[in-house]
């Protein structure tokens, strides 16, 4: 069994990874600054609120708890936030990972496993995009991931004994199948959410940003990946560093996209219910269609999805708001 350390662990992402490795029988530790993460999310191990920016507090919770690997999901998330706040971004997931790894570096812990994005690869050439294709990020957020992976290669390079697994998410939704966790920021921007909460009444409309795309129906494509497929990933990366694994990059998403629009109407599908909409202009910094060649993943660590059905994903988020209504 492994001693894991997980930053961010309060939150969306890293709470069903909490719950895969506490399930597993792993020794878990979530730190986290709790600026979206939510303690009740952490459903196993200890937790303490913790910030990044604290780097002695970090160096003392690594020598005492002496981690296996630390899993990094601590950072700011929201790509539109990051165009008009691109100092925030810089600090909290740059200068913040840094610290982290010095820490790390201080305290003899070597294996990492690196929350990033398929918004480092701004608008590829190609899709669906594979790990090699050239990384040109169209917006802060994407920038302050790659920036990340360059130091973690750099690092790795250096010191030997510092390995990582870098994973680039692509577009995660959905929620823990019995409603035990899920996404609950304080501000919703994510498509199915807002949609979702548009169905509920919370929001009044749904707004559809970008109608003239060079897509299908003129609206942005997303490679859509339940969260609990994305939170078993690192366990296969987790396992594959402890093997003494070589540093590797993996994209991590279904390898097929829908449309801002046949999502939308997914949303009205599931939930029974005919919100209202409308076409509203682009918004800044999202590139066009983002769709993951994730067969580097498949083939190296035998990583299977098992929810790849935009339904399963939409009711398992639909079953969490109707949750987090009754909670208010
Ligand atoms: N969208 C709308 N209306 C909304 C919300 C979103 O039309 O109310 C559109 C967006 O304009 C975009 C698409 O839905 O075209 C997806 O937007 P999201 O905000 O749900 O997600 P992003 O693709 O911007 O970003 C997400 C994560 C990032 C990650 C990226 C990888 O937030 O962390 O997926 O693809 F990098």
């Amino acid at each position: 069994m492994a001693k894991v350390l997980v930053t961010g662990g309060a939150g969306y992402i890293g709470s069903h990874v909490v719950k895969f490795l506490g399930e597993k029988g792993h020794s878990v530790l979530t730190v986290d600054n709790l600026s979206s993460g939510n303690p009740e999310a952490v459903i196993y191990g200890e937790f303490l609120k913790v910030d990044l920016a604290e780097r002695f507090t970090l160096e003392k919770i690594l020598q005492d708890f002496k981690p296996d690997m630390v899993m990094h999901f601590a950072a700011s998330i929201v790509v539109p936030e990051s165009v008009r706040e691109p100092l925030k971004y810089y600090r909290n997931n740059v200068a913040n990972t840094l610290n982290l790894l010095e820490a790390m570096v201080k305290s003899g812990v070597g294996c990492f496993i690196f929350s990033s994005s398929a918004a480092v690869y701004g608008i590829p050439e190609k899709v669906p995009v594979s790990e090699d294709a050239p990384l040109m990020p169209i917006n802060p957020y994407g920038e302050t991931k790659m920036m990340v992976e360059r130091i973690l290669k750099d690092l790795a390079q250096a010191q030997p004994c510092f390995r990582y697994v870098s994973l680039r998410y692509f577009n995660v939704a959905g929620a823990d199948s019995n409603s035990r966790i899920g996404q609950s920021y304080k501000e919703a921007t994510h498509l199915i959410t807002r949609a979702l909460k548009t169905a509920k009444g919370e929001l009044p409309k749904f707004y559809i940003y970008g109608t003239d795309y060079p897509t299908k129906d003129g609206t942005c494509i997303r490679d859509f990946i339940h969260v609990d497929d994305i939170a078993i990933a690192h366990l296969y990366c987790m396992d594959y560093l402890l093997d003494g694994g070589k540093s590797e990059i993996f994209n991590c998403g279904y390898g097929h996209g829908y449309s801002v629009r046949e999502v939308v109407n997914a949303v009205k599908e599931v939930t029974g219910i005919d919100f209202p909409t409308e076409d509203a202009p682009r918004r800044e910094g999202d590139p066009p269609q983002l769709i993951a060649d994730s067969n580097k993943i498949k083939k190296m660590l035998g990583w299977k999805p098992k929810y790849d059905d935009l339904k399963y994903i939409i009711k398992t988020a639909w079953q969490w708001e109707k949750r987090l209504q009754k909670r208010l």
